[in-house]
């Protein structure tokens, strides 16, 4: 099996959480990490190591051209401006920073928000923090019998009084693509803004946040083959301009006194204390992995796996499946019998990794009427063995609860 014309073997090897015999299919919770971003990371903790914006040495100086090198490499990989980059925790804190600054300046009671039945707990608790301030109303689109986000029901819900729409770009549960580009249509129409929760999406599509058109786009590193405890939140240069500071503290700002401070320019008045200049360094590593064999490839590669993977679980009538045919590198299950952390411990013993829980989407779990499913996610790393894997150990299983 090849990738970009490699062998996937070949590409396996390159990432040494991946060493020996161990099938992770648990990417989308996060994803294994090549060499060269570890080496990255440990150059840049090592020997390079340095504060950035503040020094006045030589090695400071370097850092800090390191340092918005990797902000220059996420602009260009997601097709934004460098300035409207804002380096987070992760996707987490990227939803929480637009809630608290764009969200409490901009939305009062009256107005509402339309999020979606699949969303991850990060795309709905912080809305529900900013509904208890603000007096906001949240609405919740259905989904299709597949397991789509359904964009006709949205239609129709939308209303002049939506303010945000915040929708996941690829679901972490069942692998859905969201039609963005009309989702931004849908939501512009009425004069809302929208917020794509892209943590699923960039290590598995192309995406372009100046085609797409929306206004605030969230994810983070660690499942694009980078660094935990950094991610990004894009937003539009006009819309970052305009939204007030978050936090406090160093680097945010441009005058302080005791009587009155100003604030950096978007994307510093967002970033206050020392960033996580490894972490940051390492992503622009990831990206330059990810970028040279190419997100299509990745892409085709994933919904390949997919395919191979549902077709084998069809077969087996004792299986739910959940979602969409051409999932993105994501498939639930349950099955029948076996609850899916029993499915999951039986797996580990064969060296299989995979997710079993609500995976952070319990309305999802509620609508979906489970509360709990198996999930295998892929990765560019992923091929037919760790399927075989997957699939012997379900047959183990089967053995094992008669
Ligand atoms: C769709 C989606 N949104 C948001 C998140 C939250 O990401 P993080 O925990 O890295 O902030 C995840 C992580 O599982 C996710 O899959």
């Amino acid at each position: 099996m090849n990738l970009a014309a490699r062998p996937i073997s070949t590409i396996k090897a390159e990432f040494p959480g991946l060493a020996g015999d161990w099938h992770y299919l648990d990417t989308a919770a996060t994803a294994q990490k090549p060499q060269v971003v570890i080496d990255a990371t440990v150059a840049a903790l090592g020997r390079d190591y340095a504060t950035v914006h503040r020094g006045v040495y030589a090695r400071s100086a370097e850092m800090t051209l390191a340092f918005e090198a990797a902000r220059r490499k996420v602009a260009q990989f997601i097709g934004g401006r460098e300035d409207e980059v804002v380096f987070t925790r992760g996707a987490t804190e990227a939803i929480n920073l637009v809630a608290q600054t764009w969200g409490l300046t901009n939305l009062k009671a009256g107005d509402r928000i339309l999020l979606s039945v699949l969303e991850h707990h990060s795309n709905i608790v912080p809305w529900q923090l900013l509904a208890e301030r603000t007096g906001v109303a949240i609405d919740v689109c259905p989904l299709t019998v597949d397991g789509r986000i359904d964009l006709d029901a949205a239609e129709a819900m939308l209303t002049p009084a939506h303010k945000l729409v915040a929708l996941a770009h690829v679901s972490n549960v069942l692998g859905s693509v969201l039609d963005a580009g009309r989702a931004v249509r849908l939501a512009h129409d009425v004069g809302a803004k929208i917020l794509l929760d892209g943590c699923q999406a960039v290590p598995r599509l192309p995406v372009d946040v100046a085609a797409l058109g929306c206004d605030f786009y969230a994810f983070s590193a660690h499942k694009l083959y980078g660094p935990t405890g950094i991610g990004v939140l894009w937003a539009r240069a006009e819309i970052l301009a305009a939204m007030p500071p978050w936090q406090g503290g160093g680097s945010m700002i441009d005058r302080v006194t005791f009587e009155r401070t100003t604030f950096a320019p978007p994307p510093q008045r967002f970033e206050a204390g020392t960033p996580a200049i490894v972490e940051a360094i390492g992503l622009g590593a990831a990206v330059d992995y990810v970028s040279a064999i190419g997100l299509p490839a990745i892409h085709a590669h994933e919904t390949g796996l997919v395919g191979t993977l549902r077709d084998a679980l069809r077969r087996m009538n004792d299986v739910t499946l959940f979602g969409p045919e051409d999932s993105a590198g994501i498939v639930s299950f349950t099955m029948e019998g076996v609850h899916p952390h029993d499915l999951g411990t039986i797996l580990d013993e064969e060296g299989v990794a995979i997710r079993a829980g609500h995976h952070c989407a319990q309305p999802l779990m509620d609508h979906l009427g489970v509360s709990a499913t198996a999930r295998a996610s892929f990765g560019l790393y992923s091929d037919e063995g760790d399927i075989a894997a997957l699939l012997r150990g379900i047959d183990r299983t089967r053995r094992i609860f008669g």
